[in-house]
């Protein structure tokens, strides 16, 4: 006999799972055992945070997923939109929404069937609980990955279930002390985070990664893009060199679930004078003011 898998911590359990679009037991088995997603990791996907029952640009988020299956050849399904809709509403009111979408089961080996089955879509809806105080109120130190964002690999750019690079370079991270990892292009220029995106502001201007970089084109980094803009931040979308970030006044990594996560330190050196700086709380508040805009949050 088996042991049962250890329960997941409540906050991440997922509340809500829609497979193929059919509402499941959360707990129940779901997917084929020879499924591309789990086999090869041959699929995309999306993580969406919900405020107060909305799903914060749920739209922008379903584009993405669209570019990234159309560029993989994976079929998307029409209803994925309902779907995604109706596990909200079924969810707890502050959740993380998750949509996986892969080209489901097939025999070994890379090569996509000739003929395309069915693909498989997983939606969860699981409760988010509130990230500790101290992240934004103290920061993040990141560890710079030993390896390399390759921006020229086929899938730069695209969501894909492959993160086994982000998974080891937070290993790495973690044995260094660090809390997160930050990667660098196959050029030394700096990328992005292992999910999130990178920013840096300089004294005068807000620096990211441009994607030529391989950072993905985060739906919570086009809206810091433009609120900077609205609020006359002069930002710039150009690559630049760790010790222009180590340089920076402040920086800070974005991403959906985290939104605006001060940076403070890169392999042990302070950025600034060590803390979440001005403009990264000014933004922060933005972005804050945006989603209760939107969200009514
Ligand atoms: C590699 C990577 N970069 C950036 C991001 C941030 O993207 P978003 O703001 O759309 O959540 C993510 C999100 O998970 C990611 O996985």
């Amino acid at each position: 006999m088996t042991a049962a898998p250890a329960p997941l911590p409540a906050a991440r359990t997922a509340a809500v799972v829609w497979v193929n679009g059919a509402r499941q037991p959360a707990g129940a088995a779901h997917l084929s055992a020879l499924d591309r997603g789990f086999t090869l990791a041959d699929g995309v996907f999306e993580t969406v945070r919900v405020y107060g029952g909305t799903a914060f640009r749920l739209d922008a988020h379903l584009d993405r997923l669209a570019r990234a299956a159309a560029a993989l050849e994976i079929a998307l399904p029409a209803d994925v939109r309902a779907t995604a809709l109706a596990a909200v509403a079924e969810g707890p009111a502050s959740a993380s929404l998750r949509i996986t979408l892969s080209r489901g089961p097939g025999a070994g080996g890379a090569a996509p069937p000739p003929v395309a089955g069915p693909p498989t879509v997983v939606v969860a809806v699981a409760p988010l609980a509130p990230f500790p105080p101290s992240l934004y109120e103290h920061g993040l130190a990141a560890h710079v990955a030993s390896g390399r964002r390759n921006e020229r690999a086929m899938t730069a750019g695209l969501k894909t279930l492959s993160y086994t690079d982000a998974t080891a370079a937070l290993v790495e991270a973690r044995r260094a002390g660090a809390d997160e990892a930050i990667f660098l292009d196959t050029r030394d220029r700096c990328s992005e985070a292992a999910s999130s995106n990178l920013f840096a502001w300089d004294g005068a201007t807000l620096l990211t990664p441009p994607l030529s970089c391989g950072a993905l084109p985060g739906i919570t980094r086009g809206a810091v893009l433009a609120l900077a803009a609205a609020r006359g931040v002069p930002a710039d979308e150009r690559p630049f060199g760790l010790d222009e970030l180590v340089a920076a006044r402040e920086a800070f990594l974005t991403s959906s679930l985290r939104e605006l996560a001060p940076l403070v330190r890169v392999d042990g050196r302070a950025l600034g004078d060590g803390r979440p700086g001005p403009v990264t709380r000014e933004l922060a508040a933005a972005y804050r003011d945006l989603v209760r805009a939107e969200c009514a949050a």
